[in-house]
């Protein structure tokens, strides 16, 4: 069934879904999984169609019990409408937002650009979001969510949160909101949004500290991740990993999107006006390179979640082992299809079968063992 969904999907509605702006077409899928998710029964339909489990892709993160290692990765959906239906469609995990402490309407637009060739989106969304106390409402109106979340905080998108301790306040209000008010499984602190007013402040190991400082005496014993570059030379993304290891987070997100529009992966031509980070195969390379050397320095100290280029079963295997204890995605869903997470989770159970492993745990890694 996923084949013919996936076969459908490539050779008839992507063809058709492509030629709409991809800004439109993005909210109507959100509206219509928003929709799907509030029926059990179209619960129970979705996930008879798109759902794959098996006990061998179960495993324990930071305290965490995931069914499976795909997430949907931030920026999906940003204002929490798909957390009912997500769990039908294969995935082990989500991340709500970014959100902000204020809601942002969004850069100007084109915010989307897609780039076919290259496999990948250019972003300029610029942390659109309805605001932290909305998405907490409309989470709470769910009731009990048996579904890991995370939910991502970024600062909010102008001038008001340019200075470093505004911006500080600005993140730590969002969280500490969402401690009171017990949202989300697990947060994930969002340094790296290359689309704001004032740039990527807490990309210095000195801001970072301070911002990390400030965070953590929020008491919370759930588990913190930071969303990472993936533009930086390894010598100054180890020195943020310095800091994250200092305050006692339990992972690092790698990573963000791609900034370089001149990367030799981006093979399509980008106008002048199109202006934001790209997603898709063009991060595969720099999110990879920066997994392995994160898992060789920290490996034990640090959960990696690995994030760029996924599109299929080995995609997400590679970053596993070459050091992701969990995966996510969005770019490889847009380009294949919905039935991709399934497919995934399918491919990674033949991949462990064919390695030996019992455990997707097992996996994770093993490309550094001698
Ligand atoms: C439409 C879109 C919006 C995004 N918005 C955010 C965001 O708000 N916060 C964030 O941390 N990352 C955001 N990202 C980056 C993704 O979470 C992810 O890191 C990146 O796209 C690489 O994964 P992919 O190749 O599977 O898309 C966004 C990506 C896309 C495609």
């Amino acid at each position: 069934m996923r084949k013919v969904i996936g076969f459908l999907y490539k050779k008839a509605l992507k063809p058709v879904l492509f030629k709409f702006d991809p800004e439109r077409v993005h909210d109507h899928f959100i509206k219509a999984g928003h929709l799907l998710g509030k029926s059990s029964v179209t619960r129970k339909a979705t996930k008879a169609i798109f759902c794959y489990q098996n006990d061998r892709l179960k495993q324990i993160v930071d305290g965490i019990e995931f069914s499976n290692p795909v997430g949907l990765s931030a920026g999906f959906d940003k204002d929490a409408n798909l957390l009912q239906i997500l769990p039908s469609l294969g995935f082990g995990f989500m991340q709500v937002g970014s959100v902000t402490l204020k809601p942002y309407e969004g850069n100007p637009q084109p915010r989307l650009y897609r780039l076919p060739k290259s496999k990948g989106i250019v972003v300029y969304y610029g942390l659109k979001n309805i605001g932290v106390e909305k998405i907490i409402k409309r989470i709470k109106g769910y009731g009990k969510i048996d579904f890991p979340y995370s939910v991502s905080i970024a600062k909010t998108n102008d001038s008001c949160t340019v200075k470093l301790r505004d911006g500080i306040n600005d993140y730590f209000g969002s969280l500490e909101k969402l401690v009171n008010e017990g949202i989300g499984d697990m947060y994930t602190i969002n340094i790296s949004c290359p689309n704001t007013f004032g740039g990527e402040p807490f990309t210095t190991p000195d801001k970072l500290d301070a911002l990390l400082s400030k965070l953590k005496s929020i008491k919370t014993q759930k588990p913190m991740y930071v969303k990472m570059p993936i533009n930086l030379a390894w010598t100054d993304f180890n020195e943020l990993l310095k800091v994250i290891v200092k305050h006692k987070l339990n992972g690092v997100i790698i990573g963000n999107l791609q900034k370089n529009h001149n990367d030799p992966s981006i093979k399509d031509f980008i106008p002048e006006n199109i202006k934001g980070g790209i997603s898709g195969k063009p991060t595969w390379k720099l999110s990879n390179d920066l997994i392995a050397k994160t898992y060789k320095e920290y490996q034990g100290q640090l959960t990696i979640i690995g994030v760029g280029g996924i599109f299929n079963a080995n995609d997400a295997y590679e970053k596993i082992k070459l050091g992701a204890n969990l995966v996510q995605l969005i770019t490889g869903m847009i380009y294949e299809g919905p039935q991709l997470i399934g497919e995934i989770n399918k491919g990674l159970v033949k991949l462990l079968e064919k390695d030996g492993f019992s455990n997707i745990s097992e996996a994770v890694g093993t490309y550094h063992q001698s």
